[in-house]
């Protein structure tokens, strides 16, 4: 039977809406019923001035405040959920957060403020206000010194009032959903079978995960999706499995789960994943979803290709696994057949047979440093024996292509050469030459083409500073 409204609770109050859209966004809705403290900048993700507050589940598996752009955020998504908008932060008196832009004066249009006051109320409950919780919001005029300075001031506060007190009370689990409203459809399964099902049921829904890249098909383009099966809750999906041998991330992690509980196990994982976009859009936006959308300048495809990945996809029929190296077949085309859906992504920890040490590095070439799309994103993994040659390489690209790809051929030239300058000399004309990339706004093809190579020696001096510094 189908829910007849999305029930949500708004500061503190509970709100049950009928007869709406379900891809309606957070921030539509936020503003058409008076709640105009919540502003739009550029409707992408990329400014925070929507930037909103959820009770979520946080990394460690208890509910935190949780910042999101609200301008991309599917109305139904999150439906059962505990939100706080800026309105609802004062309690009788100034917030500290508040209090702390009063007085370094960080605010002076104000069209920014609430979507920065709504991050540094996140980070402040988690004890974590510093610059990256920032990242995600622009300001056009204060400048970011009043800004940061308000942070600082907030920055050894401990939390000690009725928002710290509500999260140990506070439930982030989220129950099924099934709401239908204006000719639309939303399911929010809780488990694979369930949303397999649905799939069969309904061949042309749309999966939605974290809607951080859905969303711009909501506010950009307006597109109109008659039934959506959100992944959000798929319990299967949800998981980190780590063995010694191997770790499985669910497809429906959020990238800052990721981030915390594998930190320090893959080096060029973690390097990525504090480039990747900024802190409201790693709340929401997951590894499925990163590999669902076949983007030739995703970052996380050339981490996971330099590490051998392999995708595990689920359908009604079965459960098959790929490598991901055999996932993208062509610009925004994956190995994906309808009925089927992303499960998880597994990636071994082993070197190779006859390798002693392993050199594994990614990097991100942007027009600035946060919050940016890759113009080159770059990874690599090189496994030495104990002589120094080396016995596995791995060079993977984004950016370069219509799919994200690995140098195959260069790769194979590195086979059982040694770790040195002249070794990376010799392969760079062929790595120069290995892809024909586009010229566009970000970046010219001559350009791109240069990355390739000179991110590949960069490696390669940066594991020898970091050689030298070990040996003292
Ligand atoms: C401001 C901004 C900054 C960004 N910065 C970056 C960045 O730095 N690097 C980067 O790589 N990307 C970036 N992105 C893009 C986006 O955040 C990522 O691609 C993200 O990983 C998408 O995950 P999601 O869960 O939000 O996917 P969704 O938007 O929910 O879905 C994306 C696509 O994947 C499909 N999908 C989702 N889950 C599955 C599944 N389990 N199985 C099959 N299909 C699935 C959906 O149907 C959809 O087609 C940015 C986006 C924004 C708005
Ligand atoms: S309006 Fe700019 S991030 Fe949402
Ligand atoms: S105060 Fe005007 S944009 Fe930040």
């Amino acid at each position: 039977m189908s829910d007849v409204s999305l029930n949500l609770t708004i500061n503190g109050v509970g709100v049950r809406l009928k007869d709406i859209s379900p891809t309606m966004t957070l921030l539509e809705y936020l503003r058409s019923s008076d709640r105009v403290g919540t502003k739009e900048g550029c409707g992408d993700g990329d400014c925070g001035a929507c930037t909103v507050a959820i009770v979520g589940q946080g990394a460690d598996g208890k509910p935190h405040y949780q910042a999101m752009n609200s301008c991309l955020i599917p109305l139904a998504s999150v439906a059962g959920r505990e939100l706080i908008t800026v309105e609802g932060v004062a309690n009788g008196a100034l917030h500290p957060v508040q209090a702390a832009m009063v007085e370094t004066m960080g605010s002076q249009c104000g069209y920014c403020t609430p979507g920065f006051i709504m991050s540094l109320f996140t980070a402040y409950y988690d004890r974590a206000v510093d610059d990256f919780s920032l990242e995600g919001n622009l300001c056009r005029c204060t400048g970011y010194l009043s800004i940061r300075r308000a942070a600082e001031l907030v920055h050894s506060t401990a939390p000690d009032d009725t928002f710290a007190a509500h999260l140990s009370e506070a439930t982030v689990d989220l129950t099924p959903l099934n709401y239908s409203g204006n000719d639309q459809q939303f399911y929010r399964p809780t488990q694979l079978s369930e949303a397999l099902t649905l799939l069969q049921q309904h061949p042309d829904a749309t999966l939605v995960a974290g809607a951080t890249d859905l969303g711009l098909e909501l506010t950009h383009r307006r597109q109109y999706f008659s039934v959506m099966v959100s992944l959000e809750a798929v319990t299967e999906l949800k998981r980190v499995e780590q063995t010694p041998e191997a770790v499985t991330i669910g497809a429906a992690v959020p990238l800052s789960h990721i981030e915390t509980n594998l930190h320090g196990i893959f080096p060029s994982l973690d390097e990525m994943l504090h480039w990747f976009a900024a802190r409201q859009i790693r709340n929401r936006a997951t590894i499925g979803g990163n590999l669902g959308t076949a983007s030739p300048i995703g970052d996380l495809p050339p981490v996971l290709l330099a590490l051998d990945a392999e995708v595990t996809i689920a359908s009604l029929t079965g459960t098959r696994t790929v490598l991901l190296a055999d996932f993208f077949k062509g610009y925004r085309q994956t190995e994906l057949k309808s009925g089927e859906v992303i499960v998880s992504v597994t990636i071994l920890k082993a070197m190779r047979a006859g390798a002693v040490r392993r050199l594994s590095q990614s990097y991100k070439i942007g027009k600035r440093g946060t919050d940016d799309i890759s113009i080159v994103a770059a990874a690599f993994t090189i496994d030495l024996d104990d002589s120094d040659r080396i016995v596995h390489a791995r060079l993977a690209y984004g950016g370069v292509a219509a799919t994200p790809v690995r140098a195959i051929e260069v790769e194979a030239m590195l086979i059982g050469q040694p770790w040195t300058l002249a070794t990376i000399q010799q392969i760079q004309p062929t790595l120069r030459s290995a892809f024909t990339p586009l010229t566009d706004l970000r970046g010219s093809a001559d350009y791109r083409k240069l990355l390739v190579a000179n991110l590949f020696e960069k490696f390669f001096v940066e594991s020898q500073q970091l050689c030298t510094l070990n040996n003292g």
